[in-house]
């Protein structure tokens, strides 16, 4: 489903709504929410909200955090996804700190720490051991987490998680893979400014192409995933 807003105060107000909706549903069903966050700029509005007008609308005990995907940094580093959470989020919401499962861990291997997230997420997830939302961020190049274009991980099936070495950017990233992704009860995007939108177009209305465009491969088996995208991204669609 695709939601184009022309104001970003809106768009704003749309995501943190539905992550306070999905947060209640799953809270009332299972008694515990499980979100996986994106990094990238795109969810600062969201949790601008969420600290502020939405601080009391959910249960926040009850709530895990987990990331789609993370630069293998330290949390202090200022490349780290888990970091800027913390920073516009996570400090600010009573979510206890065991909840918090940041894809990091110093003096482990990335690769040993990927079957050791898939561990905890064995353990941790409900609702059938998948997620209750996962959000994406969309690159100018149309990867999502850490499926990056020509990347042998977009397509793997076994694995949950995945830490592989990304030549082009000289570090190693961890990430879910699609089929985790595809298996969330929901699945939201955001994509927002003008140099999202021609991968924008690509993923959602080009050629079947998922090693150019990698976000192509989601496709949850709930149904499709929500996209939350300003005017300006939307304008080649
Ligand atoms: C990364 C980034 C990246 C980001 C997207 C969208 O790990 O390289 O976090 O995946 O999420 O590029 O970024 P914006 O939200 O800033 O558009």
């Amino acid at each position: 489903m695709l939601n184009v807003f022309e104001e970003v105060t809106a768009l704003n107000e749309a995501v943190a709504s539905y992550f306070i909706e999905k947060a209640n549903e799953a809270i009332k069903k299972h008694n515990k929410f499980t979100v996986a966050l994106t990094g990238g700029s795109s969810p600062a509005g969201m949790y601008s909200l969420l600290t502020t007008v939405y601080k009391d609308a959910v249960d926040w005990s009850k709530v895990y955090v987990f990331w789609c995907d993370e630069r293998w940094v330290p949390i202090d580093d200022e490349r780290s996804n888990a970091g800027n959470a913390y920073t516009d989020f996570l400090n600010k919401v009573a979510i206890p700190e065991s909840q918090i499962y940041p894809m990091w861990k110093e003096g482990v291997a990335p690769e040993e720490y990927a079957d050791t997230y898939a561990a905890i997420l064995e353990e941790v997830l409900a609702n059938g051991k998948t997620f209750d939302l996962i959000f994406l961020g969309m690159g100018d190049d149309g990867h999502t987490a850490s499926l990056f274009p020509g990347e042998a991980v977009i397509e793997e099936q076994e694995k949950k998680v995945v830490a592989y070495f990304l030549k082009p950017q000289d570090m190693y990233r961890i990430t879910l893979t699609a089929p985790l992704i595809n298996s969330a009860a929901n699945v939201a995007f955001l994509a927002f400014g003008a140099k999202k939108a021609p991968a924008l177009y690509e993923v959602l209305k080009g050629e079947p192409n998922v090693k150019t465009y990698p976000a192509q491969i989601i496709k949850p088996d709930t149904g499709s995933a929500v996209w939350f995208v300003d005017a300006a991204a939307a304008e080649k669609l």
